[in-house]
């Protein structure tokens, strides 16, 4: 039973899976595509919504550090990202390195953890969605009725209520378009998310552009507000936990490596686009949180739309920019909510494959190339999380998902450096076994600074998979079938 819990797949025979027929997939991607996908899934909530409440709250003008500071952190599990990804070009990202590496029941584990992350990262930003499109109808005089605009359920101190909304409409709207789309095939999709892509870099880069010439200097005094008494309101520790905010920022280049069955050249493209992608987004957030928090004084910063609200405070010199800058944070979720659903359905896929979760989520539209089921099925998750509940409830699961799955993949470079010393490697992380564990720490610290609720949802999330592979996965496991 135990060997059963801890059979490894060979790299080798997963490597050839994906080579031949690529199983109905199609290798339509290329190195440019990939840069967009990583910039499509990562620009989104964090700068439209989180960079202000951060400045305000904790970092004051430092954000700039903070973004910094995170930014460092990802890259360096990007490089362990890039390594993999390179090196097992299959779509199952983390869960299929790790089947290979530490073997099923982990592999599981992780491929859970990935669904999870996947899951509620993609309601969130749907929510966040909604939200912003409600505050463009109510713009123009449109307002929803009570009954359609917010979430089902609302979670407080007291514990679970009825808000007397019935399904938060808008948030399930989007996931619906979203989940057609994706539905029409990767290029289709690839395309999409370009055309999304340069509407939003471009909202941001005028904002950069035309806000440059409205900087007070006078608002970068103090660049480190005094700390206030409080671990992680100002002062240094403030930029520490600025930097923990804007964290849920930079997730999605990992989608990227969800896609490598799809890519023309994975050994070549997949590190470059993972860190060029995770590059240009770090520029962008520097640029935008410099500009942000000159033209406005950071005390003021706490409000949904930040950058809308910092170009409103100018009276009326760039007036023309705030309905854009609207319309690109709505376009710019969007294609966040594209990315990281796009990834969800291929991690049912790749576990479906192994025979872990039911075998129609492998099923893939010849056609169009598009694994359907495991879609659809991710468009359903999707919609149901994004009506039913609210952000902050959603929200608080990603990080920590996230994080854990950062940090597996630190140590899974070093394990795989020990025990497949020999496998070709198209890329390698540099200073190793440095950057890895620096990686992982960074990620385990981040985890244990975070409030123990959310630790007993994350255990909860991974008694209820532990239950599934109990009861179905392993009974099922190609892998135990074959040997
Ligand atoms: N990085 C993505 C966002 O900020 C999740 O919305």
């Amino acid at each position: 039973m135990l060997y059963k819990l801890f059979k490894k797949k060979d790299v080798f025979a997963l490597l050839s899976e994906s080579g031949g027929s690529n199983d109905g997939l199609r290798r339509s991607l290329s190195m440019p595509h990939l840069v967009t996908l990583g910039i499509g899934a990562i620009v989104g909530t964090g700068i439209f919504v989180i960079t202000g409440q951060a400045a305000a709250e904790y970092a004051g003008p430092a954000l700039t550090i903070s973004f910094l500071i995170s930014g460092i952190g990802c890259v360096l599990a990007g490089l362990c990202y890039a390594e993999f990804a390179a090196m097992i070009p299959v779509s199952g990202s983390v869960y299929s390195y790790s089947y290979a590496t530490i073997g099923e029941l982990l592999a599981w584990f992780i491929g859970w953890d990935l669904i999870l992350e996947y899951l509620f990262a993609c309601s969130t930003v749907a929510v966040g969605w909604s939200g912003y499109a409600q505050s463009l109808l109510q713009g123009w005089g449109l307002e929803l009725p009570h009954s359609i605009a917010g979430s089902t359920f609302e979670h407080t101190a007291a514990g679970w209520t009825l808000t007397g909304s019935i399904i938060n409409f808008p948030a399930v709207f989007i996931v619906g378009v979203v989940a057609t789309f994706l539905l029409g095939g990767i290029r289709q999709s690839a395309l999409v998310n370009n055309i999304i892509v340069v509407i939003k870099v471009s909202v941001i880069l005028l904002f950069v552009g035309f806000g440059l010439a409205h900087i007070d200097v006078g608002n970068y005094t103090p660049y480190i507000p005094e700390n206030t008494g409080e671990f992680g309101h100002y002062g240094w520790s403030g930029v520490l936990r600025g930097a923990a905010a804007v964290f849920f920022a930079f997730l999605g280049f990992d989608a990227i490596s969800t896609t490598a069955q799809e890519t023309r050249n994975p050994q070549r493209d997949m590190p470059r686009g993972i860190l060029l992608s995770l590059l240009i987004c770090t520029a962008l957030y520097v640029a935008v949180t410099a500009v942000l928090t000159g033209i406005t004084s950071y005390t003021e910063l706490h409000v949904d739309a930040p950058i809308a609200y910092a170009i409103d405070s100018l009276g009326g010199q760039l007036a023309w920019l705030s309905p854009l800058i609207k319309l690109g944070a709505i376009a710019g979720l969007s294609s966040v909510i594209l990315v990281m659903m796009l990834g969800q359905s291929r991690i049912y896929y790749a576990i479906s494959k192994d025979g872990l979760l039911p075998r129609l989520f492998s099923r893939v539209n010849l056609r169009r190339g598009v694994p359907q089921n495991a879609t659809i099925f991710a468009g359903v998750a999707t919609g149901l999380a994004a009506g039913l509940f609210p952000l902050h409830v959603l929200n608080e699961l990603v990080c920590i998902g996230t994080l854990m799955a950062f940090a597996i993949v630190c140590l899974s470079i070093l394990v795989l450096r020990k025990t497949q010393p020999a496998l070709k490697r198209p890329f390698r992380v540099p200073l190793v076994p440095f950057i890895p564990l620096l990686g992982a720490a960074i990620c385990i610290i981040q985890m244990v600074a975070l409030p123990w609720n959310t630790w007993l949802r994350l255990i909860g999330w991974t008694a209820l998979g532990l239950i599934i592979y109990f009861t179905y996965g392993i009974r099922h496991s190609k892998l135990h079938k074959k040997s």
